[in-house]
């Protein structure tokens, strides 16, 4: 069967958005998402195991009306190890219950493939994940085993600008209020440039979280919730700009602070029509991504399998290969 005529299941649940989809002739015909941030919002962070326990009670909800698909996909990594069994054992859990194959893909690369959903897009193209727990570049020559050809050495960066919210006083997650401010508040003090010298498509967001610490009350915290996010982007367009010299190829840019309209305006006034995004609500935690990355596997050749091992640590493509 061609996989345009396959009805997909996606299962999301590597942190704390717990999300299910059905893709089904190539299109949406369901997707739901719920959030997890008020669980976890006094701890300024996620914890693992309570994510895994509000995932596998709110799935159920989810997965209501869900009609048998003719294969469950499921994130089998990167993410929280607690979190990635709890949707993987509710994965398998449907598919031998419905006697449908099984396929584990991976988040990160499941961020850039959603852009396929909405824009027509050849390989070679290189893809660009910053979110709360990756900051990674990819060159994509195979949808099916996308190369890691840069990570972030400390802090995603995500994870930094929320840890500078919340030394700011901030609401959880961070990103989208340093966002706004980075319009609205036109002062900035300045900060380093991470990796300056280093010629490498790796990132560093850790220092400029310490350098940013070290400056509260010094400064408004609106100046420096600013001034951060101006940071992190430069940070980021200094990175892209030695992949888009290093291959000649498109830049994909997802995960959720790829939602940034601030970042998305740099990118795209620099690189022009070289950068893509998805649609804001494709750039954020989703399982639409996870349904339409394993079509594009299964339009690969890949064949769906019943191994169901997370890999907290996953690098790429799809598990048990
Ligand atoms: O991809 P995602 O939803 O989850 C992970 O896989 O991590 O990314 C969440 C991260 C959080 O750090 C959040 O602060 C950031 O994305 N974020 C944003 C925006 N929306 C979400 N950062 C900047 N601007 C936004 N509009
Ligand atoms: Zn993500």
């Amino acid at each position: 069967m061609l996989s345009d005529e396959l009805t997909l299941l996606g299962i999301e649940t590597s942190c704390d958005e717990t999300a299910v989809a059905v893709v089904s002739n190539g299109e949406v015909v369901y997707s739901k998402t719920i959030s997890q941030v008020d669980l976890h919002a006094a701890f300024g962070g996620v914890l693992p195991e309570a994510a895994a326990r509000r995932h596998l009670e709110v799935l159920p909800y989810l997965l209501e009306g869900v009609e048998e698909p003719d294969l469950v996909a499921f994130t089998a990594g990167p993410g929280l190890l607690p979190a990635l069994l709890a949707g993987a054992s509710v994965a398998t859990g449907l598919a031998k219950g419905w006697n449908v194959p099984l396929l584990g893909v991976n988040h990160v690369v499941a961020h850039l493939a959603a852009v396929t959903l909405e824009q027509r897009l050849s390989e070679p193209v290189l893809g660009l994940v910053v979110s709360g727990g990756h900051s990674s570049f990819y060159l994509i020559e195979d949808w099916r085993q996308p190369a890691l050809i840069g990570w972030t050495y400390d802090d995603a960066a995500g994870e930094a600008l929320d840890k500078v919210g919340r030394a700011l006083g901030l609401s959880y997650p961070a990103g989208p209020v340093m966002d706004q401010l980075a319009w609205r508040v036109h002062e900035r003090i300045p900060l380093p440039l991470p990796l300056k010298s280093e010629d490498s498509f790796n990132f560093s967001f850790s220092g400029l979280k310490t350098a940013v610490l070290r400056l509260i009350n010094k400064a408004p915290r609106e100046v420096l919730a600013a001034s951060m996010m101006e940071a992190v982007a430069d940070h980021i367009l200094e990175r892209s700009r030695r992949v888009l010299k290093a291959y000649p190829y498109k830049l994909i840019v997802g995960g959720g602070v790829s939602a940034s309209s601030y970042l998305r305006h740099r990118l795209s006034q620099e690189f022009g029509d070289r950068v893509l995004f998805p649609s804001v609500g494709l750039s954020t935690d989703n399982a639409i991504m996870i349904a339409w990355y394993a079509k594009m596997l299964i339009d690969r050749g890949v064949r769906p399998s019943f191994c169901v091992t997370p890999d907290p640590d996953m690098e790429t493509g799809y598990a048990c290969e």
